[in-house]
């Protein structure tokens, strides 16, 4: 009852209508909120996601490249790029207070978002994360490719090396996941956007570097090998007894893994069996109470994208639809829907704290138009 409040159908719109709104209304919403420093909010009407993470920024760069706004995907490719180098000296720190321990202050890192004009968030809010950074170097490789480049901008080359001198130290340490949560642990899915961007980026940057890069992104492949639930799968995070959805990034679109590498595929047909549901439409994992723990537009998304890696084009299809029918009256889509969540009870404590869910978030529209893109490649 709660729930059908959140649910604003999109009325008797046939499908193909629905696809064909919603493709302009998130090619709108995107260009209209990215700001005049290349950052994106990302939910720019939620009470808390004012700030521009690189994880939400990297997909919706990429689906704006995809969509032939390469000016837009540079610019935020850019903005990552001075607001590393803004923060620099965190990282030329680093080694000195690693050496005294690894009970280093959280401050210490790099953060996972920042305002709009590369600011830190300065609120207690958990911002060592370190899947953005891996995510940032993946969306370099694939704009470096998708506009025809011979060679990595100059000036990017200095914050490129930072990162991935950064990651290098920080691999191994725990950090936040990609949901802000179990800061204490370190998470496969994690390390698959580190390991993946590392090896993206590789063939971008000098000798010396894509060695060291080459080097690391092997050493994480094998520590999530060796890092399996003794079930075969690959965990939630290390020593879990759970999965989560965001290790579909393991297969797509990071590659980390092999897409028929068995634990793999175990793993996914447990999300498939654990936090799918109806068909369409992905919980984050089975414990989750973030406004009771419903199911995610992204997520859906990124199943849909493995589906195309996997050769199973009317299941990603099935995903893409579902999507659609998620938009609101206005066309827009929030951060997940409260159909099918964990915990009911938690949805009005988490109302009252931070608002209705993130509707628009800027993620939930990229990942719809990678996917809706993703499909038509896979039929061209
Ligand atoms: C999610 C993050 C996301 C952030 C902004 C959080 O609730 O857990 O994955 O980056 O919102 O969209």
């Amino acid at each position: 009852m709660i729930e059908s409040n959140y649910r604003e159908p999109v009325g008797r719109m046939n499908d193909t209508d629905a696809l064909e709104r919603l493709r302009r209304t998130s090619i709108a919403c995107i260009v209209e909120h990215q700001h005049a420093s290349g950052a994106f909010p990302a939910g720019p009407t939620f009470s808390q996601y004012g700030y521009s993470w690189l994880r939400d920024g990297t997909y919706i760069a990429y689906s704006l490249l995809l969509q032939g706004h390469a000016e837009r995907c540079r610019h935020f490719i850019e903005w990552v790029a001075r607001t590393v180098t803004r923060h620099a000296v965190k990282i030329e720190r680093l080694p000195e207070l690693l050496a005294g321990g690894p009970n280093v202050e959280k401050q210490a890192f790099l953060g996972a978002r920042y305002t709009l004009d590369g600011e830190e968030d300065q609120t207690d809010w958990p911002n060592f994360q370190i899947d953005g950074y891996g995510s940032w170097l993946w969306l370099i490789d694939r704009y470096l490719q998708e506009t025809g480049a011979t060679m990595l901008p100059d000036t990017w080359t200095g914050p490129v090396q930072a990162v991935i001198h950064y990651l290098g130290m920080v691999w191994q340490l725990p950090n936040s996941d990609c949901w802000e949560e179990f800061a204490d642990e370190r998470h496969p899915a994690t390390l698959a956007c580190i390991g993946g961007g590392l090896q993206a980026i590789s063939r971008w940057v000098g000798p010396t570097v894509q060695g060291e890069s080459e080097q690391l992104a092997s050493r994480i492949e094998q520590f999530l090998l060796d890092n399996r639930h003794p079930d075969g799968f690959f965990p939630k995070f290390l020593g879990s007894q759970t999965i989560d959805a965001s290790l579909l990034w393991l297969g797509v679109p990071y590659g980390i893994i092999p897409l028929d590498n068995p634990s793999l595929v175990e793993t996914i047909t447990r999300i498939e069996h654990e936090l799918l549901h109806d068909g369409g439409g992905v919980q984050r994992y089975p414990q989750d109470t973030y406004y009771g723990g419903g199911l995610w537009i992204p997520l859906a998304a990124f199943l849909g994208w493995y589906y195309l890696a996997t050769d199973r084009p009317v299941d990603a299809q099935r995903q893409l639809e579902w999507i659609a029918r998620q938009q609101t009256t206005g066309g827009l889509l929030p951060e997940q829907v409260l159909v099918h969540t964990n915990k009911p009870s938690m949805i009005g404590a988490w109302e009252e704290r931070w608002g209705k869910v993130a509707t628009p978030l800027l993620w939930s529209h990229a990942m719809f138009l990678i996917l809706d893109f993703e499909l038509s490649r896979y039929y061209s």
